[in-house]
């Protein structure tokens, strides 16, 4: 997709970021900016620091240096709890859903903070993914490794995000079945979520995106459109494997 619809107006910023765990240097200066109704995907290999950029987006980790500016505010050491109530929303690495609880106890977790309208967001939810309405009283270690996917995101939706950081979705996923989780991304943006996702699988993730910015052992070496991205020689080489 090369342009999103409607509102453009930023909506995330990051600036000059470095984080560290103890001594190991994780991100080294990191700018980026997402704006509303944009996929924007943030492309490295293992170990680049893409975990490490959306959990500090989220507040899990709090940076060394720099600032997070999230609708005009700076969130920059604001706990995660208190993001995810302001709108920010995390689908981490590996699905993170709790293997033993069901399905239907997994997502109103997603709603923990907030059980005003809870049957409305189960609904919407319900309605994204009928999978997960079927197997709402299911333990979430029967569900296949897609429905474990759908499973995340809707639980991110029972928090009713502005921005959702989506951390690796097409890991471990059959290709038909990343295929379903990126389309599900592009729908809901296309309903006025705003997306930044992170990946490996460069190809199929700026097929989705409008823009990607190239994470290389914690720092940004690359960005621009996701058509100038897939062209780029170096992507090509590095991340498309052609
Ligand atoms: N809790 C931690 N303690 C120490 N080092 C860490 C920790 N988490 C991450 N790191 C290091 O920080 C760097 C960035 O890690 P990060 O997990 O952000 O990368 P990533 O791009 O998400 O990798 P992957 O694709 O494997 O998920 C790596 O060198 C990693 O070893
Ligand atoms: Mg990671």
């Amino acid at each position: 997709m090369e342009e999103s619809r409607g509102d453009n107006s930023l909506m995330l910023k990051v600036h000059n970021l470095f984080v560290s765990y103890g001594h190991i240097k994780a991100l080294k200066g990191i700018d980026l900016e997402v704006r509303k109704n944009e996929i924007v995907v943030l492309i490295g290999a293992n170990g680049a620091g893409k975990t490490t950029v959306l959990e500090t987006i989220l507040g899990i980790n709090i940076p060394d240096s720099g600032d997070i500016i999230f609708n005009g505010k700076s969130i920059r050491g604001v706990s995660a709890d208190k993001n995810v109530r302001n709108g920010i929303c995390l689908v981490p690495e590996g699905r993170g859903v709790f293997a033993s609880m069901s399905v239907l106890d997994n997502l109103l977790l997603g709603a923990h903070h907030n059980m005003h309208n809870v049957k409305e967001h189960l609904n919407r939810v319900y309605d994204w993914f009928p999978i997960l309405k079927i197997r709402k009283n299911q333990v979430a270690r029967t569900l296949s490794g897609g429905e474990r996917q759908m499973l995340a995101i809707g639980r991110a939706l029972m928090a009713s995000p502005d921005l959702i950081l989506v951390d690796e979705p097409s890991i471990g996923l059959a290709p038909i079945i990343v295929n379903e989780i990126f389309d599900i991304l592009i729908n809901l943006n296309r309903e006025g979520y705003t997306i930044l996702l992170s990946e490996q699988n460069a190809n199929k993730a700026l097929k989705a995106a409008h823009r990607g910015y190239v994470l290389e052992t914690g720092k940004l070496v690359l960005e621009g459109t996701s058509g100038k991205l897939l062209n780029d020689k170096r992507v090509r080489e590095a991340y498309l494997g052609v």
